[in-house]
């Protein structure tokens, strides 16, 4: 079932921040199956090398694989940023490989290409300095302004958010100089969507921030399209599993998914 439109949407992340995109899919899809893989045995990425990345990725593209997945969208910056390039061609002709960092690059150095653009996500995002070099390749006059803030995916995780203290934590974070007098920020973390009000409430609305949710749903939309390989389920399944499983975990599914997932045991290595 390669690459056929009867192929499932297969989508990845370190833990449970990729389903704020599996949400945008499903509801953008709705005759698409999904396949959802969360590494939670390995959360979280944003500390990990470049090669553990490496090595949890290729086994997450196995699965989904074997599963028929058509494409598989890398719903995580911190896998994109160290595994992409590998996964692209280790996938090769079997699905389609998306990840969060290109189409959110593409639609900067187009539209915002002359303003000053600040950027936050995990330390293994920003020191890749990923988004500054392919922004560089395109438009050599663009510069991001980054800002490692790794206290946030956990705390996002344990469900802190609107709250004192992650209010607190955001407004650090974003005082930092590095960010003074920006634009647009990019939210470089599948999981900070879930803190976009915090962080507008400290730009006063005066900053664009910048989710890669809806980019994402329009850079699949254009593949499909291209390929004709949508899906036509009339009752499209939704299929969530993760490395290691607690039922805490499976609680605060609900946080990212905004209704009630059920996860399944799936270990990586057996
Ligand atoms: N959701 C991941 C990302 O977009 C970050 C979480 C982690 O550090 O595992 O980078």
């Amino acid at each position: 079932m390669k690459n056929s439109e009867n192929g499932a949407i297969g989508i990845f992340d370190s833990g449970i921040g990729g389903l704020t995109v599996a949400k945008a899919i499903h509801e953008n899809f709705p005759n698409e199956n999904i396949v959802y893989f969360g590494d939670t045995a390995h959360l979280p990425y944003g500390d990990k090398s470049e090669a553990a990345i490496q090595a949890y990725s290729i086994r997450i593209a196995d699965l989904l694989l074997k599963m028929g997945c058509k494409v598989i969208v890398i719903a995580c910056n911190s896998a994109s940023s160290a595994s992409y390039e590998l996964l692209k061609e280790y996938v090769n002709k079997q699905a389609h490989v998306i990840n969060v960092i290109d189409p959110m690059v593409q639609f900067v150095s187009h539209s915002l290409a002359d303003k000053r653009i600040g950027l936050i996500g995990t330390k293994r995002t920003v020191q890749s300095g990923i988004y500054q070099k392919k922004l560089a390749a395109i438009n050599p006059a663009c510069t991001i302004h980054s800002l490692a803030t790794p206290l946030l995916a956990p705390m996002i995780e344990e469900g802190f958010y609107n709250s004192q203290i992650s209010h607190e934590i955001v407004w650090n974070y974003l005082s930092d100089p590095i960010l003074q007098n920006i634009d647009a920020l990019i939210l470089a973390c599948t999981h900070y969507p879930l803190i976009r009000n915090e962080i507008n409430e400290f730009y006063k609305g005066k900053v664009n921030i910048l989710d890669s949710t809806q980019i994402i749903v329009e850079s699949l939309m254009e593949y499909l399209t291209s390929h004709q390989l949508f899906g036509t389920s009339q009752n499209s399944e939704l299929q969530f599993l993760v490395s290691d499983y607690t039922e805490s975990f499976e609680a605060s599914t609900q946080i990212f998914f905004q209704e009630k997932v059920s996860l399944k045991w799936h270990p990586l290595w057996n």
